[in-house]
């Protein structure tokens, strides 16, 4: 088994504020990991450390055996490490499939220049073309990117991540605003990512968690309370106190039920 990222004591602080505490985590090639924990636990900055916008205080991180500790994001993104980009870095104006052709443009190093029409190439195109169907975004293809449903949108920044041709991907909260009648394309998009990717989701639904999760990590004030299978996990007295009497303890156990 192919140890795709390692973090070892990755702490950081802001001021008094121990934000990350000594955080060592593990994802081997393939790893589906859920990253849960109560608001301001810290996940966002972990994140942050892991895709290299913040640098830690302490710590290093691994990304197939390589150090990338003090490398920077894009390197990072370069060697593989790719996290969803947010809405505001869609081009609103430009339709779902220029988003898409862009990005793999640019993880093919072709950049901008080539998307004026005698520049547009054949593999690039094929490729923005599995990507959109892949995500299903096929009947809004043609359609500029402000003018779709915000689930639709969000497809649209998984496609643009994929196209970086991502060996690890950090999700942040994919969920996180879109209506639940647009929530069945997302588990689909989630749930047909490359097998051999490893994901990082940070999520606050259970019912995501549960579906998607073969391995679920616990962050509380910022160090890892627990990291295991997701009925272990989710059923531990101590994980199920951090949720007690906070707004995720419905959804919680709703799928504790299930799982
Ligand atoms: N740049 C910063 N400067 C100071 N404090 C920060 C900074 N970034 C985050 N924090 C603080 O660090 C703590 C953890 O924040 P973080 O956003 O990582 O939590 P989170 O688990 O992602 O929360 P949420 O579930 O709300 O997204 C919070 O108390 C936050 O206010
Ligand atoms: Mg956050």
């Amino acid at each position: 088994m192919t140890v795709a990222l390692e973090a070892s004591g990755l702490s950081k602080h802001f001021g008094a504020l121990h934000v990350t505490q000594g955080v060592s985590l593990s994802l081997a090639s393939g790893a589906r990991t859920a990253l849960i924990g109560p608001n301001g636990a810290g996940k966002t900055t972990l994140v942050n450390l892991l895709t290299g916008v913040l640098k830690p205080d302490a710590g290093t991180l691994r990304l197939f055996g390589e150090e990338v500790t003090q490398a920077s994001a894009a390197v990072r993104t370069r060697k593989g490490l790719v996290r969803t980009f947010q809405i505001s870095s869609l081009f609103a104006q430009l339709t779902v499939f220029e988003n898409v052709y862009i990005a793999v443009a640019q993880a093919a190093g072709r950049g901008f220049r080539f998307w004026h029409a005698a520049g547009r190439q054949r593999d690039l195109l094929e490729r923005t073309e599995r990507l959109v169907l892949q995500l299903q975004l096929q009947s809004d293809m043609h359609r500029r990117t402000a003018e779709i449903a915000y689930g639709r949108q969000r497809l649209v920044e998984i496609a643009i991540a994929l196209a970086l041709e991502p060996r690890v991907l950090l999700l942040d909260e994919p969920a996180a605003g879109i209506p639940s009648n647009e929530l069945a394309l997302l588990h689909d998009a989630i749930g047909s990512l490359p097998a051999e990717i490893a994901v990082l989701m940070i999520e606050h639904d259970m019912e995501m968690v549960r579906r998607f999760a073969s391995q679920v990590a616990v962050l509380v004030n910022g160090a890892l309370l627990m990291c295991g299978k997701p009925q272990e996990v989710m059923s531990h007295p101590e994980v199920q106190s951090v949720y007690l009497g906070t707004a995720g303890k419905k959804r919680f156990d709703g799928a504790l039920a299930h799982a």
